[in-house]
């Protein structure tokens, strides 16, 4: 059984890819809604929070990690000191595997949107520099938890205007959705990019490259069963469940 966590329903942006490549993997799903979210909390928070997540995991057996979440890509590294001796066998993060796919697909300029945490933790900016390649990073605070909240398509809207003025302004051909709680609202904000920005502008969703990355080193065989831990109910939570896996496909316990 695969360990999956972040701070709320983004999780399930990576749980529907990896369905979709891998039906018959098993997924022991992780949110913390309770702490959620994540975007503003201090490094120091999000390593504990990760810690926390990850041993918590473990205490169900866990053994094989996807850390569904952008803002603790940096945070998993003392996680894996202490619980693998340094060994990355185990752990999936976000970054790498996207940066390793647009390395070899997307041409053009290319703009990272994401949490505060995830743009002040620069993981994007080496990551893709190891590959040679420069960014834009830009931080969308607020998005991650009208996500979370269910608020309607209007304010999302909103929200998402500064990120097609930069689209426009920067001349942007690469639109990275570097959270991923923002997937799950793709359909909008390609609609939006459409209809506002001139150029052609590809939306990439790491979620392919890591569920691809899942499939070729962890386990997926199993019976397709998916079970949801939660830190804090949420009817946001369950509607997206239900969308993604299936209403009643799926058990959910909240512990508090
Ligand atoms: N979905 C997470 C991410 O990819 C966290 C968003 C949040 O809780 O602020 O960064």
């Amino acid at each position: 059984m695969i360990g999956l966590f972040d701070s709320g329903v983004g999780g399930l942006s990576v749980l529907k890819e990896l369905r979709r490549l891998a039906p018959y993997a098993d997924v022991l799903y992780f949110g913390d809604i309770a702490n959620a979210p994540y975007g503003p909390k201090s490094r120091d928070e999000l390593v504990a929070l990760t810690l926390d997540a990850m041993l918590f995991l473990r205490d169900r057996k866990i053994t094989q990690f996807v850390a569904a979440c952008n803002s603790v890509s940096v945070s998993v590294i003392r996680p894996i000191t202490e619980m693998f001796g340094g060994k990355t066998d185990n752990i999936i993060e976000m970054v790498g595997p996207v940066a390793r796919s647009i390395a070899r697909t997307q041409h053009g300029k290319i703009l990272v949107v994401a949490t505060q945490a995830t743009v002040d933790s620069s993981m994007y900016k080496s990551t893709f520099s190891s590959y040679g390649m420069e960014i834009e990073l830009l931080a969308i605070p607020e998005l991650a938890f009208a996500i979370e909240q269910g608020r309607d398509e209007k304010a999302l809207q909103k929200i998402l205007a500064p990120t097609m003025q930069a689209c426009r302004d920067q001349r942007i051909s690469t639109l990275v959705l570097g959270c991923t709680h923002y997937p799950l609202i793709k359909d909008l904000i390609t609609k939006m990019v459409q209809e506002e920005v001139s150029q052609e502008v590809a939306v990439v969703d790491p979620a392919t490259s890591v569920a691809c990355e899942t499939v070729v080193r962890f386990d997926t065989t199993g019976k397709g069963q998916i079970d949801f831990i939660l830190s804090k109910d949420s009817d946001v939570f369950r509607r997206y469940a239900d969308k993604i896996v299936g209403a009643h496909q799926y058990n959910l316990e909240t512990i508090y």
